[in-house]
């Protein structure tokens, strides 16, 4: 099979909305008091996840000339839905969701398709049923789930075992609509949007660096929080995808503007400097509380490297795409620690072996470390189907690959999973495509 050659990728590109951000715009302003308008959000399939269950629970949502308007009914606002909640594959949702529920007087069911039925959802709602809401799990651990949320929700001290801001978020949704003083310590800092969109909306709590690296919370609730239009900016992890095909492509130079530069979502940009990778970072401005900027990118001679499992939190949704810099890197890659993928919208080591291997890529497992074997000077051919297991983050990660394979990439979804958090990728792809 032969296809068109691309000689390189060239102009500028200005990235969609934060997934991230694009779920706590949605579920912040629906708990502030008042109408916000929201810019930039990301209109994909885990967003609009989001959107329908506010919509279940109350909440009047509507888009007017490109902007999202939201009419919030306070932190403890949410009615008994009809129906049950369904999350669609989005993670974020769900757990973030189960948060924001769990301190109303409600019976929600929660439901998701058949990867984040697979997902864990005791690591949230342990925290919550210590508040006070009663949880149901489908073999103790899954989703569908009920929950009944509770009226009188107790003001706890909660140590997060495990870096996760999903954890994180759903505790603080919590503590917004609870009496009293709760705190919570996570032992390393995970992204922390959730909490610059609240000081943006002038909630008042403390946040404080402890020892460990990571961060002290003290809520003092319930809060009263006034609507204010929210801005979304680029999403630093979907830039990721072009940035990377900008590197791997010769002669390629690529600017992306309006990108999020949050220091908890850019480490993979200090992982491809350090592989050798051509990269400007050009701070902007700060819009609803977050850095943005430019980034410039030309193609690159990579080498491998080893990234430490220390860092995994903070490239925890870029390891698929970091997997195919190495790939095109001269010598090996050696990823360490990456536990926490398993439990991603697939097991991700497993589908980034697979992946790779797909393209006759050789790679090593040993237990939650990967090594990956890159070959700069061999010629990209795409040999089999690529399994992408429903993940986005694979068959985005697999098609970049493509742009310099000698024959067109063959996703088993046929690249359906992509709406999950880039539905405009082709479209982003050919504006900056030179064949
Ligand atoms: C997210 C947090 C991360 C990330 C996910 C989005 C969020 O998950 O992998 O794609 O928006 O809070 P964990 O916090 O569970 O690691």
């Amino acid at each position: 099979m032969t296809k068109q050659k691309i000689k390189k990728l060239s102009g500028t590109l200005r990235i969609i909305g934060d997934k991230s951000i694009s779920h706590r715009a949605l579920i912040l302003s629906s708990i502030c008091i008042g109408k916000s308008e929201i810019t930039n959000l990301l209109e994909s399939e885990d967003t609009m996840s989001t959107v329908n269950i506010l919509t279940d629970l109350g909440i009047q949502i509507k888009k007017k000339d490109n902007k999202w308007i939201v009419y919030g009914n306070g932190t403890n606002g949410f009615i008994q839905p009809k129906k049950v909640l369904d999350c669609g594959n989005s993670g974020t949702t769900a757990r973030l969701m189960l948060g924001a529920v769990s301190t109303n007087p409600i019976y929600c069911t929660f439901v998701g398709d058949k990867s984040l039925s697979n997902r864990p959802m005791r690591r949230v709602t342990d925290y919550l049923e210590k508040i006070g809401s009663k949880v149901n799990l489908t073999n103790n651990e899954h989703l569908p789930l009920t929950i009944k949320g509770s009226q009188i929700n107790l003001p706890l001290l909660h140590e997060i075992s495990k870096p996760s801001a999903q954890i994180k978020s759903a505790i603080i949704l919590a503590a917004l609509n609870t009496d009293g003083k709760t705190t919570i310590i996570e032992p390393k800092q995970t992204r922390d949007h959730t909490e610059l969109l609240l000081k943006y909306l002038k909630v008042n709590y403390k946040n404080q660096k402890i020892t460990s690296g990571g961060r002290k919370l003290i809520f003092n609730g319930p809060y009263e929080i006034r609507s204010k239009n929210i801005y979304v900016p680029g999403d630093p992890s979907s830039a990721a995808f072009i940035l990377v095909g900008a590197l791997i492509t010769p002669n390629s130079k690529i600017k992306l503007l309006d990108v999020l530069l949050n220091k908890t979502r850019i480490a993979y940009l200090s992982i491809l400097k350090k592989m050798g990778g051509k990269i400007k970072i050009k701070k902007t401005k700060i819009r609803s509380g977050e850095q943005l900027g430019t980034i410039t990118v030309s193609a690159s001679s990579l080498k491998g490297i080893t990234i430490p499992a220390n860092l995994s939190p903070y490239l925890i949704d870029e390891y698929p795409i970091l997997s195919i810099a190495a790939s095109q890197a001269k010598g090996t890659t050696y990823m360490k620690g990456l536990d926490e993928l398993r439990y991603k919208e697939s097991d991700r080591v497993r589908s980034i072996v697979g992946m790779l291997k797909s393209f006759g890529i050789k790679t090593e497992t040993r237990k939650n470390d990967i090594k990956i074997y890159g070959s700069p000077s061999k010629e990209v051919n795409c040999i089999k189907t690529v399994k992408v297991y429903s993940d986005h983050r694979i068959a985005l990660s697999a098609s970049i690959l493509g742009i310099i394979s000698n024959n067109p990439v063959k996703l088993d979804d046929r690249g359906k999973s992509m709406t999950t958090s880039y539905p405009n990728f082709k479209n982003d792809l050919k504006k900056i495509i030179i064949s």
